[in-house]
């Protein structure tokens, strides 16, 4: 097992532009596009996750990697959306120009589209070359079908819709009857935005490594406590991060009125928050000992992290 997560990204940074390229003229600008953002420095959070996954189960970082390419996809494409200026209307991401600012809406739209398309090309193409063996094709549906469940409808779309819909209502009012309204309303909205893609490149890594139902079990709920740390952590840079560190505007969220940890538990009541998920997860994990040491310290990195 590989204990340091920069040579995880060190090997999916090397793989991901290499099913990014175009066929001739006039598809240029669309890989272009695509390119732009997924070149520009992400973390790749969720694809280091989706390979320290495999290997913990058991598995090889080359057969996850279609999967951990594939998530980073799809992360980036609704990185892309996110900031046109229908939704959070950002113009810096990744210490760069939104992707929109450089090729206009209509082409960011596209990029993004692309993608996620891309995300299913890569995994399908990976499913047929295992459609002979049945036990490894099994297994790569069924990472397949995690991502799809994280990704999607029930998903990630489905939390930026209710996040989107959060901008309209008075998300300051502590009157306890709405207090404990928004209080689902957030509690949906970070779940279902950030915490299910966390939860799909983690269960969808145990899947292709042949983890047992208790590692699922363990993983599931490690991963669900970091997935909910890691969207506090991010509505608290947005207020006292720097542009410089984190590559995208901050303040964002007050200027959309977004409803955000902050916007209801104040600075103090997140950080606690932020806190115990960390714990939460650490225990989740505890009595694998050694083995997990790479999950526990990443959780605890990431509740302090500036980025
Ligand atoms: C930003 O994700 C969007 C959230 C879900 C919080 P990251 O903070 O992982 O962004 P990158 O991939 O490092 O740019
Ligand atoms: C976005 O949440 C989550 C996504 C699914 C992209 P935010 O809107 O808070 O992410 P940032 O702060 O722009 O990265
Ligand atoms: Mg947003
Ligand atoms: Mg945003
Ligand atoms: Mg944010």
């Amino acid at each position: 097992m590989i204990n340091n997560f920069d040579e995880y990204k060190a090997i999916i940074d090397g793989y991901l532009l290499d099913h990014l390229e175009n066929t001739g003229e006039f598809d240029r600008t669309l890989f272009e596009a695509m390119k732009y953002s997924i070149q520009s420095g992400g973390k790749r959070l969720r694809p280091v996750l989706l390979l320290s996954s495999c290997v913990f189960a058991g598995g090889s970082i080359e057969e996850a990697l279609p999967y951990a390419a594939a998530m980073e996809y799809i992360h980036t494409y609704s990185l892309i959306h996110d900031d046109l200026p229908a939704m959070d209307d950002d113009d810096l991401r990744r210490g760069r120009p939104t992707n929109h600012i450089v090729y206009g809406d209509g082409m960011a739209v596209l990029a993004g589209d692309g993608l996620l398309s891309a995300a299913f090309e890569i995994m399908f193409k990976d499913m047929l070359l295992h459609a002979e063996n049945g036990e490894e094709l099994e297994k790569r549906v069924r990472a397949a079908d995690a991502i799809s469940d994280g990704a999607g409808i029930r998903g990630m779309v489905a939390g930026q819709s209710a996040d989107l819909e959060s901008e309209s209502r008075d998300n300051r009012d502590y009157g306890s009857e709405d207090k404990n309204d928004s209080a689902e309303m957030l509690k949906y909205i970070h779940r279902h935005k950030t915490a299910d893609m966390i939860i799909a490149s983690i269960r969808a890594g145990l899947y292709i490594g042949g983890a047992d139902k208790a590692m699922m079990r363990d993983m599931t709920l490690y991963a669900e406590n970091l997935g909910l740390a890691f969207q506090i952590a991010d509505d608290i840079l947005d207020v006292v991060g720097t542009e410089e560190e984190l590559g995208k505007s901050t303040g964002q969220d007050e200027k959309n009125n977004k409803l955000t940890y902050i916007s209801l538990y104040g600075m103090e009541g997140s950080r606690k928050r932020l806190h115990e998920l960390t714990e939460n997860a650490v225990n989740a994990v505890s009595e694998y000992g050694r083995n997990a040491f790479f999950f526990r310290e990443l959780v605890r990195k990431l509740e302090n992290r500036t980025k």
